[in-house]
């Protein structure tokens, strides 16, 4: 067993483990958080993708032993509470998703993604970056679009929060 302790959405968690705990099964069956999704047994997919210490990561491509000592952000806890997230907003307004499985990967891949491009995206370098993302109703284009939407209106947020 191993000692783990960590904050996760803000929560800071404390617990015993068996050495061979993924984070996505610590997150999903010892805390609830089941907004991350399993989709794979073979690290390809993403549909497991939160952030640690701020960048995405295949939570299944982890353990929860590995993570303690982190910050961890799941889909729950991505937004502050007030509202949707602009990228869940985008994946909303854009129709980003169909049955939704895959949906809390790409946004959170996506959320890092618009995050290490401040100077903004285009289409080729987000199909290029979610190489990791798999979404099985195969619907790219409006992922696609939502990421694009949500860059802009990150970055104009941005300007108006420097403007004020
Ligand atoms: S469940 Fe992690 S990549 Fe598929
Ligand atoms: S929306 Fe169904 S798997 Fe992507």
């Amino acid at each position: 067993m191993s000692d783990v302790s960590l904050t996760v959405n803000g929560r800071q968690v404390n617990a015993a483990v068996e050495d061979r705990t993924l984070l996505v099964h610590f997150l999903r069956e010892h805390l609830g958080l089941t907004g991350t999704h399993v989709g794979c047994d073979t690290s390809q997919c993403g549909a497991c993708v939160v952030h640690v210490d701020g960048k995405a990561v295949k939570s299944c491509t982890m353990l929860a032993a590995q993570a303690s000592g982190s910050t961890v952000v799941t889909i729950e806890g991505l937004s502050d509470g007030t509202g949707l997230h602009p990228v869940q907003a985008a994946f909303k307004e854009n129709h980003g998703l169909q049955c939704g499985f895959c949906t809390p990967g790409m946004i959170m891949a996506a959320t890092d993604m618009i995050n290490r491009h401040p100077e903004g995206l285009d289409e080729a370098t987000v199909r290029a970056e979610l190489e990791g993302n798999i979404c099985r109703c195969t619907g790219y284009h409006n992922i696609v679009k939502s990421i694009l939407a949500a860059s802009q209106a990150m970055a104009k947020g941005k300007g108006r929060a420097k403007a004020a």
